[in-house]
């Protein structure tokens, strides 16, 4: 794709700030390049011929704003993504949870729910059965709708079989979804001990005392301002001795909280909060409460209150 003139990266800058204004969706500290080019990409699929005239579209007409927001925030996913990782955290992760009471995992970005689905699995295969939530979020909520419903494509399932068995899954991965017509349709038994809600990593807060913290493929998109934020509102949410698996590409190291996370596995990027305190940060790294979005703006977009996630975590 050729190179964005210097007017639509302005045009680019200020669709984002609108976005912010009148939804509440803060993408303004998404790494540039990558944003900017999603958006410029889908110009032609709306027929519209520059970024100002999207500003002015999406800005009275909130149908094409939820549109183009599945359309810029990136949902790929898939069951058992990266059956080495998986495999990684039945062995490593999971000894160290087993003797707790009770387990708390939250899923953060976790799209369609496919990751989340598999974590159920593997958990139950590893005989934690009754004893755990999960938390799984997204800032989507037409995402986090489908992951509540837990049907997925039929044709997928041969993918997600091979890879929960290069997983170590322990059973038939058939055993746990019904086939109907061309989906899939999870075992509701793996559902009950989830809890999917809207959370935005940008602007809303933390969770209590997680064992573990999944969020894989995220915050490869987020500038570094941004991904110290989220960093810091890990290290909050996690327990003492808690563990976060950040995706294949992404890395706490070179953030401002590097010293506050040590490593597990390097290669399948498992890290343990360490007992190092979080650094004195400056305004500008840890992003302020000023941020967060408004009950009004919530409400406007028609968002789920976070606050009722807290009163189940606490
Ligand atoms: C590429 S998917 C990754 C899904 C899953 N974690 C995986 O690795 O397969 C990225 C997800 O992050 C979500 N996301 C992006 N920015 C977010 C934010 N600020 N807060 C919460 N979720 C966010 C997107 O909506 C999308 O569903």
């Amino acid at each position: 794709m050729k190179e964005l003139s210097n007017s639509e990266k302005i045009e680019c800058d200020l669709l984002l700030q609108a976005i912010f204004m009148k939804y509440g969706y803060d993408f303004r500290n998404y790494t540039k390049p990558s944003i900017r080019r999603r958006i410029h990409n889908r110009l032609t699929r709306y027929n519209l011929k520059t970024i100002s005239e999207m500003q002015h579209t999406l800005l009275h007409n909130k149908k094409f704003f939820e549109t183009l927001l599945l359309d810029i925030t990136i949902n790929v996913t898939e069951m058992f993504r990266d059956p080495s990782f998986f495999k990684t955290v039945r062995k490593t992760v999971i000894p160290n949870l087993k003797d707790r009471p009770f387990v708390k995992i939250w899923h953060a970005g976790c799209s369609s729910g496919e990751e989340v689905y598999s974590m159920a699995i593997l958990l139950r295969e590893e005989g934690i059965c009754r004893n755990f939530r999960i938390y799984a979020t997204d800032m989507n909520e037409a995402v986090i709708d489908k992951a509540k419903k837990g049907i997925f494509s039929i044709a997928k399932m041969k993918n997600y079989t091979q890879n929960y068995i290069d997983s170590g899954g322990k059973a038939s991965f058939a055993d746990y979804y019904t086939a109907r017509y061309d989906f899939a349709l999870m075992d509701s038994s793996l559902r009950k001990d989830i809890v999917f809600s809207v959370h935005n990593l940008v602007n809303d807060g933390v969770f209590g005392e997680m064992d573990l913290i999944v969020c894989r493929n995220v915050l490869i998109y987020l500038n570094k301002e941004l991904k110290d934020r989220v960093f810091s509102l890990f290290w909050e949410s996690l327990c003492p001795g808690g563990f976060l698996c950040v995706g294949s590409k992404e890395t706490v190291r070179f953030s401002t909280y590097s010293d506050s996370f040590e490593d597990v596995t390097r290669k399948e990027k498992i890290y343990r909060k360490s007992f190092h305190p979080l650094p004195v940060t400056t305004g500008d790294c840890k992003l302020s409460q000023s941020a967060s979005r408004s009950p009004e703006r919530k409400a406007e977009a028609g968002l789920a209150d976070y606050s009722i996630m807290t009163t189940v975590t606490s």
